[in-house]
């Protein structure tokens, strides 16, 4: 039978695992090592370089060499972590055609999916070697707090590098897979996977029989070891400029000597207090005479750089186990996963939170993979009694007029699910119905992932909030989205699988927003809202049916006028309010609208 293999994708190193005669092994790279650098370059003669070759030639070839991909992928040009990508890169990133992003080798754009696939085929190529014999098919791991949009994108990646990526499953869930595989252990743990670019943290129960069940997962798919890093070479950028007024970030060459020697101290400190940061011919001073970094740098500096980092880890930590309702006392196990949890502070942190010393049986760098293999093992193997229920890690749903997000499937679901809700027409005569699917956490729509939309057309004639729509959602065990709407009259139906390529801009969807034209769907429109806009409107009926006569009455004077003005707003005021469907705007207005409509009506019955 055709091997599954399992691969963590990771932000720095990645990692290939299989199941062989019953236990998984880590497959070791030619040159021995059992993690393989995430890095990608193109050399001066146009040769393509993934592994630790790309990774030695790094510091002379900076503007052509990529590392941490996985922190671009499946996201927009204009999100806040691209931008800052594009600031602290040694490498070039553009725009790409969807509002996209692409990074440029020798004056070649690639997607960053095109990316991540020249390390994934690295990995088939190192398994294949191992094994004597072609694979296809591959478990992939993401971080736990991925979005439909990454996790998208990273199956498209497999896809390019000839892989049928079966399944796609979170890191700290193959961790405990790992962890639980073959111990018959019956335990709530909790997985806390500090790596290169994401921090991640799930709560398990492992039950008898092989069920792992995933309770809570949070994360940040933007706090990893490169951000540690970016801190200590901020220190050193900074210092350096007290002391000789030059920017070494204006040189990518040394921006990736300063990389690759923050990177080093960092990892010596979890060893020793004290370190030594030496940079010979950094750079040119503008007399023509070469300068050297040279810093001493302690554990307890390092700890000082990196202490908010570490502490937020810690926040989404007690967020978790509030998800979870779950007391620290109940977790019977803390798993370490990620090479940053070498380091003695986190270590620290983590166990004074807990309150329970780590477990010390799981290797941090390759317990994902094993976990990945594991599971593709356990997909093709029919008699495998494993089973692993796992959660979606952001909430679902659609947008709504007036920037609702309406929540369909709240976070930490257990996946696959599906869930249906009834919308109506937000417009008289409304025809079509665009589906704005959304991922996220708040309720303000335009702050969360825009997924993707489509537009529900050719739905019969009727009056606003007449016409019922049934949208379905469904997240299939990749935790991948696809959504459905249905015309409940008509039978009328779309859908679509959510796809992570183009998509809207944030200022699209801002634009969207604004135009209150916009087909969207409206809530079911709940009585207290009906009948706040019911008042509201026949104060305004009153109102406008007085002006003329008031108008003609107080327009000779000053305050007459200024009084006119002042209606004439609270009715517009609260015309918006109504359109918005905005219930404590509407409240708001009713009380400035009966004002007006007393004014009025004593304006006129004095004359
Ligand atoms: N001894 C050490 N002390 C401190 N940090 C270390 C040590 N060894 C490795 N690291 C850091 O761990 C990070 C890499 O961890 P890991 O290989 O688990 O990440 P990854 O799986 O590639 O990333 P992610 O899971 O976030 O996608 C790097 O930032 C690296 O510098
Ligand atoms: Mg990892």
């Amino acid at each position: 039978m055709e091997k599954v293999i399992g691969i963590d994708l990771g932000t720095t190193n990645s990692c290939v695992a299989i199941v062989e005669n019953g236990s998984p092994v880590v497959i070791p790279n030619r040159g021995g090592y059992k993690t393989t650098p995430s890095m990608v370059a193109v050399t001066e003669a146009g040769k393509r370089l993934v592994g630790h070759i790309a990774k030695r030639q790094a510091i002379t070839n900076a503007e052509n060499t990529v590392y941490a991909a996985k922190r671009l992928i499946g996201r927009k040009w204009n999100s806040p972590q691209v931008k800052n990508a594009v600031a602290t890169s040694s490498y070039r990133i553009v725009e790409g055609p969807h509002a996209d992003v692409r990074i440029v080798l020798r004056d070649k754009e690639f997607s960053v999916p095109e990316i991540s696939a020249m390390v994934l085929q690295e990995m088939k190529v190192i398994a294949e070697d191992y094994l004597g014999e072609p694979v296809s098919k591959a478990v992939v791991t993401v971080p736990a707090y991925f979005n439909d949009n990454q996790r998208q994108a990273t199956k498209d990646a497999g896809e390019i590098a000839g892989l049928d990526v079966i399944r796609i499953i979170n890191e700290p869930t193959a961790a405990a897979l790992s962890y639980g595989f073959g111990r018959n252990v019956e335990k709530t743990v909790a997985v806390y996977d500090f790596g290169g670019g994401t921090f991640d943290i799930s709560i398990l129960e492992i039950g008898a029989h092989g069920v792992f069940k995933v309770v809570a997962t949070a994360g940040d798919t933007f706090l990893g070891g490169e951000d540690v890093d970016a801190r200590i070479i901020d220190w050193l950028v900074s210092g350096f400029k007290d002391e000789h007024t030059i920017d070494l970030r204006q040189d990518r060459m040394a921006l990736q000597r300063l990389k690759d020697a923050a990177e080093k101290a960092k990892c010596e400190l979890s060893g020793v207090k004290e370190t030594e940061i030496n940079l010979p011919f950094i750079i040119s001073s503008g007399r023509n005479e070469a300068l050297h970094l040279q810093r001493q740098l302690t554990r307890q500096t390092l700890e000082e750089l990196s202490v908010d980092l570490i502490e937020r880890t810690i926040d989404i930590c007690k967020q978790t186990l509030d998800d979870a309702k779950l007391d620290k006392d109940e977790i019977e196990e803390v798993i370490l996963v990620g090479g940053m949890t070498r380091m003695p502070k986190i270590q620290e942190a983590v166990q004074g939170f807990f309150e329970r010393e780590p477990c010390k049986g799981v290797h941090p760098d390759e317990v994902v993979a094993l976990g990945a293999g594991i599971q593709g093992a356990a997909l093709i193997d029919d008699k495998q009694e494993m089973i692993l229920l796992d959660v979606t890690p952001h909430a679902l749903g659609i947008m709504t007029f007036g920037n609702v997000f309406e929540e369909l499937i709240p976070a930490n679901t257990t996946v696959p699910t599906h869930r249906q809700k009834i919308f109506t027409t937000s417009r008289d005569n409304q025809t079509a119905v665009k589906i704005i699917v959304m991922q996220g956490d708040s309720q303000k729509a335009d702050e969360n992932e825009l997924l993707g939309e489509f537009i529900l057309s050719g739905i019969r004639r009727a009056a606003k909030g007449q016409v019922e729509i049934e949208v379905t959602f469904e997240i299939n065990a990749d935790g991948i989205v696809s959504v459905r709407a249905k015309d409940l009259e008509t039978g009328l139906e779309q859908s679509i699988q959510v796809t992570a390529t183009s998509g809207l801009t944030r200022d699209e969807i801002k634009a969207m927003v604004d135009n209150a034209k916009d087909d969207l769907l409206d809530r079911r429109s709940s009585d207290e809202i009906e009948a706040a806009k019911q008042e509201a409107q026949k104060l305004i009926a009153d109102i406008e049916k007085l002006f003329p006569q008031v108008q003609q009455i107080v327009a000779s004077s000053d305050f007459g006028r200024e009084a006119i003005d002042k209606a004439k707003a609270v009715v517009e005021k609260a015309k918006q309010a109504i359109d918005r469907k905005d219930l404590a705007a509407i409240k708001e207005q009713i009380e400035g609208l009966s004002r007006t409509q007393r004014m009025f009506k004593g304006v006129v019955a004095k004359t």
